[in-house]
């Protein structure tokens, strides 16, 4: 993308971004609250479209809706109330392969039934496949919507602060989870993450955004910005370069640091 600016009314939300990703790319995406990543991860998605500038994928315009390749985990849960974690998960692959019932029969049925099983063992939620999510805490809810988002494969995978509501235990967990489903599947990934510690860990690139110029008299005459854009070297992860990239984000201003 070159040169790209994202408006609400008269409030300008991004500006000047310039981002050339590689596909099968880790970008961890920190910034202060209100800056602009889940607008961002919105005009990822094709939710919503670019004021100005141009979103290429695999050098083509970026389709303007959503679509199977994108999968997607918002801030806010995603879940369906009414059907049980197991069908949720299902679902994704029901849809796509019976498109007038929803539903699948016979053979087809209990192959996706044991695939959605297997994923939901993978998230820890193998005991839990006949409950409801309102059944769920927080973070259980939360693994089910990364479940939903993981089984439709997708290329490109949106995750917007996916484990906010974990605890460490099960955020570690988590962790170890999405690295190797990035690494066996090649995905592509965009993740907001407040806490920078994770957004190093698990990035192959680091992006931050921040509004650098402010205009008290008119608050929105400027957007942010991505103003520091890290690569890390995961083959050979030299302690040093993270440290040094690290303490690079933290001169930033509005960066929340939490290690
Ligand atoms: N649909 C919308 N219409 C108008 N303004 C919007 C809309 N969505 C977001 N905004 C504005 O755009 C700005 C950026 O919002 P966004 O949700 O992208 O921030 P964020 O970086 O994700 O913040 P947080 O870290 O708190 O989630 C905010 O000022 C917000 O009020
Ligand atoms: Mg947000």
């Amino acid at each position: 993308m070159d040169r790209l600016r994202k408006e609400y009314g008269g409030q300008v939300v991004l500006e000047r971004l310039n981002l050339t990703i590689q596909e099968g790319e880790f970008c961890s995406m920190v910034g202060a609250s209100g800056c602009g990543k889940s607008t961002f991860l919105r005009l990822l998605l094709g939710q919503e479209q670019v004021t100005r500038g141009e979103i290429l994928l695999d050098g083509q315009p970026l389709p303007g809706e959503p679509d199977a390749h994108r999968g997607v985990v918002f801030q806010r849960y995603s879940v369906f109330e009414h059907l049980s974690v197991l069908r949720n998960v299902m679902l994704g692959l029901e849809l796509p392969k019976a498109k007038l019932t929803g539903r699948l029969f016979g053979a087809q049925r209990r192959a996706a039934r044991d695939e959605a099983a297997a994923m939901l063992e993978r998230v820890g939620l193998g005991a839990a496949l006949n409950k409801y999510p309102q059944q769920l805490s927080g973070g259980m809810q939360q693994r089910l919507a990364i479940a939903q988002a993981l089984m439709m494969k997708p290329r490109v995978l949106l995750l917007d602060e996916p484990f906010g509501a974990l605890d460490p235990g099960i955020r570690k967990d988590m962790h170890a989870l999405l690295s190797d489903l990035w690494r066996e599947a090649k995905l592509t990934i965009f993740m907001v993450t407040h806490d920078l510690k994770e957004g190093f860990t698990l990035g192959s690139r680091v992006l931050v955004f921040d509004k650098v110029r402010v205009d008290p008299q008119a608050p929105g005459a400027y957007g942010a910005r991505i103003t520091y854009n890290i690569p890390l070297d995961r083959s050979r992860e030299s302690v040093s370069a993270v440290h040094l990239a690290r303490a690079a984000v933290q001169g930033a201003s509005n960066i929340e640091v939490v290690s």
